[in-house]
């Protein structure tokens, strides 16, 4: 894959966000949804690459733009790269104005991202002093001890991050009777798995069911990091069962990082839309509007926080296109 796309993305994530923070607070979640994926479609075609959305908004019969299948890119001779988006990831976060909510996407070459379909997984994710350590079969306890031993920690001292759903109950009160401490998220599990991987975030361990796509968004963020992100799909149906079956996963199938995403190379960007534990939301001001994302590469293991200021009177309709 070309270095050069790493910087290229981050200018998607970054209209995304700017476009979807217009609707922080204002309860209307699929309106902030539409405006990221509408200002990620836009920017996603004047960057030179061959690309395919492998996870995205939906099928083609559901999903207007940024469908599965769908290709974007300017250049048909450029490089060959499969595309996973989340547009807005915290839509609910967005409407209700609080924090965490990011735009992000995640590129590797053809063929080495799961396609994974819109189904929950089971997950578990850490950052990379605790990397090889864990196991999604293992119970709780074993984990937080196994991340406690790895960041030279206390069992009391760890803090386990999960999703505020009443599925989780049973998880709880594991890590509750292990000593360890919660800090619950409404939404966004994306973000929550990356803060494993920043000592500042508080966070050192993910527990819990949310989106598969979320899933392999994260895997690549975490391969990108050298931490570690195991998952299992969670059917709900027979349907799903069936999707399953056809990608040919058995249902208990540990996925792990070389199943979610393969190679050694693969990108992975985010901005904030709203303020969070590693990057701050979006900004407004007069004529302009501040930015901070994240993007970073497996191969060459470089993570780059990159600020933005951005005039809004120059670029009144697409803040980011030239
Ligand atoms: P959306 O941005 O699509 O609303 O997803 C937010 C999210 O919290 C994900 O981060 C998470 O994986 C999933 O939803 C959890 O699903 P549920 O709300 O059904 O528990």
């Amino acid at each position: 894959m070309k270095r050069s796309l790493s910087m290229e993305v981050v200018r998607v994530t970054e209209a995304a966000a700017i476009a979807s923070a217009r609707w922080m607070g204002r309860g209307l979640k699929m309106e902030a949804d539409d405006a990221a994926t509408t200002a990620m479609r836009q920017v996603f075609d004047s960057i030179p690459m061959d690309a395919v959305v492998v996870i995205g908004e939906g099928e083609m019969d559901e999903a207007p733009m940024l469908y599965i299948g769908e290709k974007l890119g300017s250049d048909p001779a450029g490089p060959q790269v499969d595309i996973a988006v989340d547009p807005l990831e915290g839509t609910n976060i967005v409407a209700q104005g609080s924090g965490n909510a990011l735009t992000v996407l995640a590129i590797a070459d053809r063929g080495n991202l799961l396609h994974a379909p819109d189904m929950y997984m089971d997950k578990i994710a850490v950052g990379p002093e605790a990397a090889g350590k864990i196991d999604i079969d293992a119970p709780v306890i074993d984990n937080l001890k196994a991340v406690a031993k790895a960041k030279n920690k206390n069992i009391e001292d760890v803090v386990a991050t999960l999703l505020n759903r009443d599925r989780h109950q049973p998880i709880v009160d594991q890590i509750r009777a292990a000593g360890a401490r919660i800090k619950f998220i409404t939404d966004g599990d994306v973000a929550a798995a990356i803060n494993t991987a920043f000592d500042e975030t508080g966070v050192d361990i993910l527990f819990g069911t949310g989106g598969a796509p979320e899933g392999v968004i994260a895997a690549v963020a975490l391969k990108c990091l050298g931490g570690e992100l195991q998952g299992k799909l969670i059917p709900s149906n027979e349907e799903e069962v069936e999707r399953c079956r056809k990608m040919g996963i058995a249902v208990n199938t540990v996925l792990k990082m070389e199943d979610l995403v393969k190679g050694d190379d693969a990108i992975f960007a985010a901005t904030g839309v709203t303020d969070g534990e590693l990057l701050k939301g979006v900004q407004f001001k007069g004529g302009h509007c501040t930015t901070e994302s994240v993007v970073m590469r497996a191969k060459s293991g470089t993570v780059r926080f990159v600020e933005g200021r951005h005039s809004l009177t120059k670029k009144p309709k697409l803040f980011m296109q030239d």
